[in-house]
Protein backbone atom coordinates (compact mmCIF):
# COMPACT_ATOMS: atom_id res chain seq x y z
CA UNK A 1 0.00 0.00 0.00
CA UNK A 2 1.73 3.10 -0.58
CA UNK A 3 0.56 7.16 -0.03
CA UNK A 4 -1.89 8.59 2.74
CA UNK A 5 -4.56 8.35 -0.26
CA UNK A 6 -4.93 5.10 -0.98
CA UNK A 7 -4.72 4.38 2.93
CA UNK A 8 -7.94 6.94 3.06
CA UNK A 9 -9.56 5.35 0.03
CA UNK A 10 -8.83 1.53 0.95
CA UNK A 11 -9.50 1.94 4.81
CA UNK A 12 -13.06 0.41 5.66
CA UNK A 13 -15.16 0.00 8.74
CA UNK A 14 -14.16 -3.87 10.28
CA UNK A 15 -16.71 -5.47 12.45
CA UNK A 16 -15.09 -9.22 12.44
CA UNK A 17 -11.59 -9.47 14.06
CA UNK A 18 -9.38 -12.33 14.88
CA UNK A 19 -9.03 -13.08 18.60
CA UNK A 20 -4.97 -12.46 19.08
CA UNK A 21 -4.19 -9.67 21.06
CA UNK A 22 -2.84 -6.53 19.45
CA UNK A 23 1.08 -6.04 20.46
CA UNK A 24 1.47 -3.03 23.05
CA UNK A 25 4.06 -1.31 19.96
CA UNK A 26 1.24 -1.34 17.69
CA UNK A 27 -1.19 0.43 20.63
CA UNK A 28 1.69 2.81 21.44
CA UNK A 29 1.87 3.80 17.51
CA UNK A 30 -2.22 4.23 17.30
CA UNK A 31 -2.71 6.48 20.38
CA UNK A 32 0.62 8.44 18.89
CA UNK A 33 -0.90 8.44 15.79
CA UNK A 34 -4.58 10.13 17.25
CA UNK A 35 -2.71 12.51 19.56
CA UNK A 36 -0.81 13.81 16.48
CA UNK A 37 -3.97 15.15 15.11
CA UNK A 38 -4.57 19.01 15.02
CA UNK A 39 -6.83 20.98 17.71
CA UNK A 40 -7.71 24.35 17.89
CA UNK A 41 -4.92 26.55 19.59
CA UNK A 42 -3.28 22.77 20.15
CA UNK A 43 -5.11 22.24 23.43
CA UNK A 44 -5.31 18.79 22.66
CA UNK A 45 -8.39 18.65 24.67
CA UNK A 46 -8.74 14.75 24.01
CA UNK A 47 -7.77 11.47 26.21
CA UNK A 48 -7.87 8.11 25.21
CA UNK A 49 -8.23 4.58 27.36
CA UNK A 50 -6.80 1.58 25.37
CA UNK A 51 -8.97 -1.82 27.33
CA UNK A 52 -7.42 -5.17 26.21
CA UNK A 53 -8.92 -6.55 29.81
CA UNK A 54 -11.74 -9.20 28.51
CA UNK A 55 -13.78 -8.94 32.08
CA UNK A 56 -13.57 -4.65 31.39
CA UNK A 57 -14.71 -5.18 27.24
CA UNK A 58 -17.61 -7.29 28.60
CA UNK A 59 -18.88 -5.21 31.21
CA UNK A 60 -18.77 -2.47 28.71
CA UNK A 61 -20.92 -4.42 26.26
CA UNK A 62 -23.45 -5.64 29.08
CA UNK A 63 -24.38 -2.40 30.06
CA UNK A 64 -24.74 -1.08 26.32
CA UNK A 65 -27.55 -3.86 26.33
CA UNK A 66 -29.00 -3.39 29.25
CA UNK A 67 -29.32 0.34 28.05
CA UNK A 68 -30.53 -1.05 24.90
CA UNK A 69 -33.41 -3.33 26.36
CA UNK A 70 -33.94 -0.35 29.43
CA UNK A 71 -34.73 2.06 25.50
CA UNK A 72 -36.86 -0.51 24.22
CA UNK A 73 -39.26 -0.64 27.49
CA UNK A 74 -39.51 3.16 27.31
CA UNK A 75 -40.48 3.33 23.07
CA UNK A 76 -44.10 3.06 22.61
CA UNK A 77 -43.55 3.56 18.53
CA UNK A 78 -43.47 0.12 17.11
CA UNK A 79 -42.02 1.14 13.92
CA UNK A 80 -39.29 3.02 15.90
CA UNK A 81 -38.47 0.28 17.70
CA UNK A 82 -38.64 -2.49 15.03
CA UNK A 83 -35.97 -0.60 12.55
CA UNK A 84 -33.84 0.37 16.01
CA UNK A 85 -34.22 -3.61 16.87
CA UNK A 86 -32.71 -4.49 13.70
CA UNK A 87 -29.65 -2.54 14.00
CA UNK A 88 -28.97 -2.65 17.72
CA UNK A 89 -26.41 -5.30 17.01
CA UNK A 90 -24.12 -3.01 15.47
CA UNK A 91 -23.62 -1.23 19.20
CA UNK A 92 -22.01 -4.23 20.85
CA UNK A 93 -19.86 -5.97 18.40
CA UNK A 94 -17.07 -3.99 19.78
CA UNK A 95 -16.73 -6.90 22.39
CA UNK A 96 -15.56 -9.26 19.73
CA UNK A 97 -12.36 -7.42 19.66
CA UNK A 98 -9.10 -7.96 21.14
CA UNK A 99 -8.47 -4.23 21.91
CA UNK A 100 -11.14 -1.33 22.46
CA UNK A 101 -10.07 2.78 22.52
CA UNK A 102 -12.00 4.60 24.53
CA UNK A 103 -11.84 7.84 22.81
CA UNK A 104 -12.98 10.81 24.76
CA UNK A 105 -12.71 14.36 24.80
CA UNK A 106 -12.20 17.22 27.47
CA UNK A 107 -15.63 19.49 27.74
CA UNK A 108 -15.30 23.06 27.97
CA UNK A 109 -17.59 26.47 27.16
CA UNK A 110 -16.73 28.42 24.24
CA UNK A 111 -13.93 30.01 24.68
CA UNK A 112 -15.42 33.08 22.35
CA UNK A 113 -18.50 33.20 24.82
CA UNK A 114 -16.54 33.39 27.65
CA UNK A 115 -14.24 36.27 26.24
CA UNK A 116 -17.24 38.19 25.35
CA UNK A 117 -19.19 36.94 28.71
CA UNK A 118 -22.46 36.44 25.88
CA UNK A 119 -23.31 33.98 24.09
CA UNK A 120 -21.96 34.66 21.03
CA UNK A 121 -21.93 31.34 19.07
CA UNK A 122 -24.20 28.66 20.48
CA UNK A 123 -22.47 25.60 20.66
CA UNK A 124 -20.15 24.97 23.59
CA UNK A 125 -17.31 22.10 22.83
CA UNK A 126 -17.43 22.69 18.79
CA UNK A 127 -13.55 22.43 18.73
CA UNK A 128 -13.21 19.60 21.14
CA UNK A 129 -15.48 17.38 19.33
CA UNK A 130 -14.14 18.11 15.74
CA UNK A 131 -10.84 17.93 16.98
CA UNK A 132 -11.60 14.46 18.42
CA UNK A 133 -13.02 13.26 14.93
CA UNK A 134 -9.42 14.01 13.50
CA UNK A 135 -7.78 12.43 16.46
CA UNK A 136 -10.09 9.25 15.69
CA UNK A 137 -9.68 9.71 11.98
CA UNK A 138 -5.73 9.49 12.36
CA UNK A 139 -6.18 5.95 14.80
CA UNK A 140 -8.25 4.58 12.13
CA UNK A 141 -5.71 5.69 9.38
CA UNK A 142 -3.13 4.79 11.02
CA UNK A 143 -4.90 1.16 12.14
CA UNK A 144 -4.98 0.66 8.42
CA UNK A 145 -1.63 0.78 7.22
CA UNK A 146 -0.28 -1.19 9.89
CA UNK A 147 -2.48 -3.75 8.98
CA UNK A 148 -5.62 -3.98 11.32
CA UNK A 149 -9.39 -3.09 10.96
CA UNK A 150 -11.22 -0.44 13.08
CA UNK A 151 -14.50 0.99 13.46
CA UNK A 152 -15.59 4.34 14.99
CA UNK A 153 -18.26 3.18 17.26
CA UNK A 154 -20.93 6.11 18.72
CA UNK A 155 -23.74 3.33 19.27
CA UNK A 156 -22.09 2.54 22.24
CA UNK A 157 -22.39 6.22 23.81
CA UNK A 158 -25.99 5.23 25.03
CA UNK A 159 -24.56 3.76 27.75
CA UNK A 160 -22.19 6.77 28.16
CA UNK A 161 -22.91 7.12 31.86
CA UNK A 162 -22.03 3.27 32.71
CA UNK A 163 -18.72 2.87 30.39
CA UNK A 164 -17.26 6.17 31.71
CA UNK A 165 -17.73 5.14 35.66
CA UNK A 166 -16.40 1.60 33.97
CA UNK A 167 -13.11 2.87 32.68
CA UNK A 168 -13.31 5.84 35.63
CA UNK A 169 -13.67 8.82 32.84
CA UNK A 170 -14.24 11.40 35.50
CA UNK A 171 -14.77 14.56 34.29
CA UNK A 172 -14.54 13.94 30.38
CA UNK A 173 -17.09 13.26 27.85
CA UNK A 174 -17.00 9.74 25.59
CA UNK A 175 -17.27 10.85 21.97
CA UNK A 176 -16.23 6.99 20.39
CA UNK A 177 -15.71 3.48 21.58
CA UNK A 178 -12.91 2.07 19.15
CA UNK A 179 -12.65 -1.66 18.47
CA UNK A 180 -9.08 -2.78 16.67
CA UNK A 181 -8.16 -6.05 15.70
CA UNK A 182 -6.29 -7.87 12.49
CA UNK A 183 -9.79 -8.46 10.12
CA UNK A 184 -11.68 -11.58 10.05
CA UNK A 185 -13.19 -10.08 7.31
CA UNK A 186 -13.07 -7.80 3.99
CA UNK A 187 -15.87 -5.39 4.04
CA UNK A 188 -16.76 -3.87 0.67
CA UNK A 189 -16.55 -0.54 0.32
CA UNK A 190 -20.42 1.48 0.98
CA UNK A 191 -21.09 3.64 -1.88
CA UNK A 192 -20.10 7.26 -1.64
CA UNK A 193 -22.14 10.15 -2.59
CA UNK A 194 -21.26 11.03 -6.63
CA UNK A 195 -18.25 14.11 -6.40
CA UNK A 196 -19.89 15.94 -8.99
CA UNK A 197 -22.97 16.02 -6.90
CA UNK A 198 -20.75 17.34 -4.17
CA UNK A 199 -19.56 20.27 -6.35
CA UNK A 200 -23.07 21.38 -7.49
CA UNK A 201 -23.33 24.17 -5.31
CA UNK A 202 -20.57 26.66 -6.91
CA UNK A 203 -20.85 30.26 -5.43
C1 LIG B 1 -19.59 9.21 14.04
C2 LIG B 1 -19.67 7.78 13.56
C3 LIG B 1 -20.36 6.85 14.31
C4 LIG B 1 -20.43 5.52 13.89
N1 LIG B 1 -21.04 4.60 14.70
C5 LIG B 1 -21.10 3.31 14.32
C6 LIG B 1 -21.68 2.33 15.20
O1 LIG B 1 -22.12 2.63 16.30
N2 LIG B 1 -21.72 1.05 14.77
C7 LIG B 1 -21.21 0.67 13.55
O2 LIG B 1 -21.30 -0.52 13.22
N3 LIG B 1 -20.63 1.57 12.70
C8 LIG B 1 -20.54 2.87 13.07
N4 LIG B 1 -19.91 3.79 12.26
C9 LIG B 1 -19.29 3.36 11.00
C10 LIG B 1 -20.12 3.75 9.78
O3 LIG B 1 -21.25 2.92 9.70
C11 LIG B 1 -19.23 3.62 8.52
O4 LIG B 1 -18.17 4.53 8.63
C12 LIG B 1 -19.99 3.92 7.23
O5 LIG B 1 -21.00 2.96 7.02
C13 LIG B 1 -19.07 3.94 6.01
O6 LIG B 1 -18.35 2.72 5.90
P1 LIG B 1 -16.75 2.70 5.87
O7 LIG B 1 -16.29 3.21 7.22
O8 LIG B 1 -16.35 1.25 5.66
O9 LIG B 1 -16.30 3.58 4.77
C14 LIG B 1 -19.82 5.12 12.66
C15 LIG B 1 -19.10 6.07 11.91
C16 LIG B 1 -19.01 7.37 12.36
C17 LIG B 1 -18.18 8.38 11.58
Amino acid sequence: MSGIIDIIKTRRSVRKFASQPVPDEIITALLDAALSAPSASNRQSWHFTAVSNRAVIKAMADSVREEIENLKKETENEEALTAFSSYAGYFTFFETAPLVIAACFIPRPNYINALAGRQIRPEDNLEQTTAIGAAIQNLLLAAHSLGYGACWMSGPLIAEKRISGLLKLDGLRLAAIIPVGAAAETPRQPKRKDTDKLTARII
